[in-house]
């Protein structure tokens, strides 16, 4: 058996049970598959991947290994695997994986070193973990690395701030940056999950209630629109003026978080950024407020500071615990801060984790043909790999488009028709 650390191999059977469901969802990673394993493009290759150990990355992870990539996995969260799945993989399909719900950080990074030792020559990351952890220790098996691909936001925007300071590497594509990701997977996954995730953990009606969301990137959109799908009224809060502007006119009221913080029932933080909820921001809260994140890491609730003003704090329910402030108001944190999406739901449905996973794998292609020619840059996925990611999905939904005339694309293409 390949090795591995996982929870309880006994979860294998339940586990490939789902990896199928997802796979059945997932026809655009299906194609992919099957011309890589005629092609094999990785044949050889060392890859190792660092992602949330969810049913949709089991299924890349199979067609990665269907191209001839020798693939080792290990999670990029420590709240966010699948423990059935992981068992899976080892047992049913022979692919290594290093990752249990529920670890500590010392077991985590322990895991990250077991998928470095096998010297990867391309990286797969979510949130660049795996990245940091090779440049920051192991610099040795740098020069073995081929390139990188990186699935979200913030791993991207750590990946810039290395190419800005001339510590990169190696090349990566920024999985992220293709539309057929971000402009899905961030707004409508994100969006269904981590209301999924909020509404698991506690049952809660969100009809009524004032959701104060914290962002309005990608994520932000997709969870302020579900949200109010249901009912809620949708309070933003945004830094940057641009996005609270698109905010206000998308109809919802826009409000530094000092002042939402007094309205708010539920508060969803999705801005990739440190500390935004924090000790003003809990003095303020009503009794029974609701605290989730669902950006990448759990930073964005100041959890110290809540712990340190709290008078106690005790498990009300898996993923909810009780914060009793002074005075005796009590605020709830989901799942310990930690994308809620995962921790206490399934991560983005298959459907739409199908186009951000052909983008990994047809971004780890391109590393292997063209990644020793790049610069030690962070990279776009090319646009007609993104075109096509499209042109499939449509097509495995049974949606047909127009295409340009000839008339039409010499019109496009000339500026001397005016008024
Ligand atoms: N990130 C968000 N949802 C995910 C999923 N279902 N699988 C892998 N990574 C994810």
């Amino acid at each position: 058996m390949a090795e591995h650390d996982v929870k309880d191999l006994g979860q294998a059977a339940a586990g490939r049970l789902r990896i199928e469901w997802a796979e059945q969802s997932m026809p655009v990673l299906r194609q992919v598959r099957e011309r890589f394993a005629k092609e094999q493009p990785l044949k050889g290759i060392r890859l190792g991947a660092c992602l949330h150990v969810t049913t949709e990355t089991a299924v890349l992870m199979l067609t990665l290994k269907a191209g001839g990539a020798q693939v080792v996995l290990c999670a990029s969260n420590p709240l966010s695997t699948q423990d059935d799945t992981a068992a899976a993989l080892v047992k049913e399909y022979g692919i290594p994986v290093f990752a249990h719900k529920g670890e500590d950080n010392t077991r985590y990074y322990r895991h990250l070193e077991a998928v470095l030792s096998t010297r990867p020559q391309v990286t797969m990351d979510d949130g660049a973990d795996l990245i940091t952890q090779l440049h920051r220790d192991r610099r040795e098996l740098l020069p073995d690395v081929i390139g990188g691909t990186e699935e979200t936001t913030t791993g991207v925007v750590r990946l810039r701030a290395m190419e800005k300071e001339g510590v990169l590497a190696f090349p990566v594509i920024a999985v992220n940056d293709a539309d057929t990701k971000h402009l899905f997977d961030n707004r409508y996954g994100t969006g269904q999950s981590t209301i999924d995730g909020v509404l698991r953990a506690t049952n809660i009606l969100l009809a009524g209630k004032t959701v104060v969301v914290a962002g309005y990137g990608m994520c932000g959109r997709g969870v302020a629109a579900r949200a109010n799908g249901m009912g809620a009224h949708v309070v933003v809060t945004e830094v940057e003026p641009m996005r609270a502007l698109e905010a206000v006119m998308d109809g919802f009221p826009v409000m530094p978080m000092a002042k939402a913080a007094e309205v708010g029932d539920v508060f969803v933080t999705v801005t990739g950024n440190t500390s935004v909820i924090r000790s003003e921001h809990f003095a303020r809260m009503k009794d029974g407020a609701i605290l989730a994140n669902s950006g990448h890491f759990n930073v964005e609730i100041d959890l110290d500071a809540l712990a340190k003003t709290a008078t106690a704090r005790r498990q009300v329910r898996p993923f909810v615990e009780e914060f009793t402030m002074p005075g005796n108001r009590r605020v709830y944190v989901l799942g310990e801060g930690r994308l809620i999406n995962l921790a206490s739901a399934e991560g983005h449905p298959a459907a739409v984790m199908d186009m951000s996973f052909a983008n990994q794998a047809l971004g780890a292609e391109f590393m292997v043909k063209r990644g020793r020619s790049l610069e030690r840059k962070v990279y776009v996925v090319p646009i007609d790999i993104d075109r096509e990611i499209a042109r499939l999905k449509l097509a495995s939904m049974g949606v047909a488009i127009d295409t340009l005339s000839a008339e039409q694309e010499s019109y496009l293409a000339s500026w001397r028709h005016g008024t």
